[in-house]
């Protein structure tokens, strides 16, 4: 599991405004709660003060007080320190404020599935010694984690597979490329098996050989266009063999 890292609140303090260019100073302070486990056992409540970009004071629930990394946040630090009240109320935000989110948003978010949109199609047909590749698709699923792989009638494909990683649409959702390079028999089935959290029971798809809408669609237009040629071709050697023959009977 990847670490997790929610955001409670960020608060922004410009300590300066600019002086004549775009120039300026940017104080803030971001709150985190930070967990890779789904008990939270290891959930660490962080508040980190910042000056420009450096990180100048950190209060971490484990270390359990505030700690300074610059010489004004090492002052900081030791002020803060002093307050054991507060040093209290900020350890017991993990129980109070950080569990609680937590579990609210992976409800809502991380627990959640998405089941993939599965398609099989074919990349390349099969020419004399040359293999037929076929392409299997799985596209809008949540989460990243998946399983494709290949039958040949019931029976694992291992070789000649080729996978791509689970690339992230930006969106939350993932989608996943396989190839199979494989040499057709005729009476055999090919399939394409996706394991995923959103289903328990694989998705499978069956390659069908017979000629895909895509292929009818060219040959349609193809044999179409030969037809209108052969057509046209006609009438021309028609118009062609009227004038030329008229032409004959023309006297000088
Ligand atoms: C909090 O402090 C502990 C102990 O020093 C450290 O192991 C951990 O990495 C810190 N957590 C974060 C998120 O910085």
């Amino acid at each position: 599991m990847s670490l997790l890292k929610l955001l409670i609140f960020h608060s922004i303090l410009m300590l300066s405004a600019f002086i004549g260019t775009a120039d300026g100073y940017y104080e803030y302070a971001i709150y985190e709660c930070v967990y890779s486990t789904s008990d939270y056992s290891d959930m660490v409540n962080l508040l980190s003060y910042s000056f420009n970009k450096v990180v100048h004071t950190q209060f971490n629930s484990t270390v359990g007080k505030f700690v300074g990394f610059t010489e004004v946040g090492v002052k900081y630090a030791e002020n803060f320190n002093e307050d054991k009240a507060y040093l209290q109320r900020m350890k017991a935000e993990v129980d109070k404020v950080c569990i609680p989110n937590a579990h609210n948003y992976d409800s809502l978010v991380r627990d959640k599935t998405v089941k993939p949109t599965v398609t099989l199609s074919s990349v390349k047909q099969a020419e004399g010694r040359h293999p037929a590749v076929l392409m299997c698709s799985a596209y809008e699923f949540y989460p990243k984690k998946i399983k494709v792989s290949w039958l040949r009638d019931g029976k694992l494909m291992t070789s000649e597979v080729t996978s791509t990683m689970e690339m992230a649409d930006g969106d939350w959702y993932y989608q996943i490329h396989s190839e199979l390079e494989y040499t057709p028999k005729s009476g055999e089935k090919i399939s394409c098996v996706v394991e995923h959290a959103s289903s328990s029971q694989p998705i499978v798809k069956d390659w069908n050989p017979s000629i895909s809408e895509s292929d009818r669609n060219k040959i349609t237009i193809g044999s179409s266009g030969l037809v209108l040629g052969i057509i046209i071709a006609a009438a021309g050697l028609i118009y062609y063999k009227k004038k030329s023959s008229g032409r004959i009977l023309v006297p000088n």
